[in-house]
């Protein structure tokens, strides 16, 4: 069976990170791809990684290029391209050039991958990956956004910290638009199987639920000068990976609702099934009333950006 390929479009600092870690999980050839002033730089993170193929004991053929044509016949595109956030600006001040971007991108990923499962990871998340999927006019299982399989990894990773526990066993879901208004469901988290409301007293529940809804902002302040990009890069790659090797994980993600949770015609964070179908279920949960509240709120905020894109 021929390999796998992957194409990154975007060679930034998430873009290599991702490139890395295919390679270490040995998903397939990778292609890096950015504008014409980066193609020196993604060559070069490409040729590096390679060097590096030794040490991770497998076999993956990295390329870097500036030519759309050179994803042709890719399995998987995970988009990256576009401008990170500052300290003090939000996803949603990334609007208006990265929907310039997304613009090319798709006219690229439309021409010459059609075939491709795709996944956005440029910000404003919920708007760019809605853009991407009027503009290729792909089907809505093949176009998904990484939004929730990061705010849940967060979720995770402070559950962890506070329980000093593996963050293996946390199992946890977050709803809604990626950005302060998502909606963790704590009520919902469990740690080896015990509910996590069991775990730990309520105001510590809401601190851990306060800090994921800030998570990038918080990394943005200690960056200083970019947002994140290992765990991005990690949550993209565990969707590809579901993807690709048919898994049919669980993992939330900015699916295309048609009616689910009461949405219509929007992309947003709901727990998706990925597998060889893409998105081939979105899984709806019983919310109480006060998440249905604060799942309209995160919807409203999302429609509101999709109006902007004018599309
Ligand atoms: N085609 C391909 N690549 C492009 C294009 C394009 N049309 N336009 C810009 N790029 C490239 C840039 O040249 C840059 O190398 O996208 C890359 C983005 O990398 P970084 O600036 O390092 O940003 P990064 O931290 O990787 O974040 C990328 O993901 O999480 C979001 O908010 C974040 O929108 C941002 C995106």
């Amino acid at each position: 069976m021929a390999r796998s390929k992957i194409a990154l479009i975007g060679g930034g600092q998430i873009g290599g990170i991702q490139a890395l870690l295919a390679t270490y999980k040995e998903l397939g050839d990778i292609v890096i791809v950015d504008i014409p002033e980066m193609e020196s730089r993604v060559k070069g993170k490409a040729l590096d990684i390679t060097e590096a193929t030794p040490h991770a004991k497998v076999d993956a053929k990295l390329t870097g290029t500036s030519d759309y044509a050179d994803i042709a016949g890719a399995d998987v595109v995970i988009i990256t391209a576009g401008v990170p956030r500052k300290p003090g600006m939000s996803r949603e001040d990334l609007l208006s050039v990265n929907l310039g971007i997304i613009r090319k991108v798709a006219e690229g990923v439309k021409t010459y991958a059609p075939d491709a499962f795709c996944i956005l990871v440029t910000n404003p998340l919920d708007a760019m990956v809605y853009t991407f999927y009027k503009l290729t006019g792909f089907p809505k299982n093949r176009v998904v956004g990484m939004a929730g399989a990061l705010d849940t990894a967060r979720f995770a990773a402070f559950v962890a910290m506070e329980l000093n526990v593996s963050t293996k066993d946390i199992a946890a879901t977050v709803l809604g638009g990626h950005g302060p208004t998502m909606v963790p469901l704590p009520r919902l988290a469990t740690v080896g199987g015990v509910p996590l409301t069991d775990l730990l007293p309520q105001e510590k529940i809401d601190a851990i639920v306060d800090r994921t809804r800030k998570a990038g902002t918080e990394i943005v302040g200690l960056l200083k000068n970019g947002s994140a990009y290992f765990s991005p890069a990690a949550a993209s790659l565990e969707m590809a990976e579901a993807y690709l090797k048919d898994k049919k994980r669980v993992i939330p993600s900015a699916a295309l609702c048609e009616g689910e949770y009461g949405i219509n015609g929007l992309f947003i964070g709901v727990p998706c099934v990925i597998g060889a179908g893409g998105v081939e279920k979105i899984l709806e949960i019983s919310l109480t009333d006060d998440e249905k509240a604060a799942l309209q709120v995160t919807a409203d905020k999302v429609a509101a950006t999709v109006k902007e894109t004018g599309l």
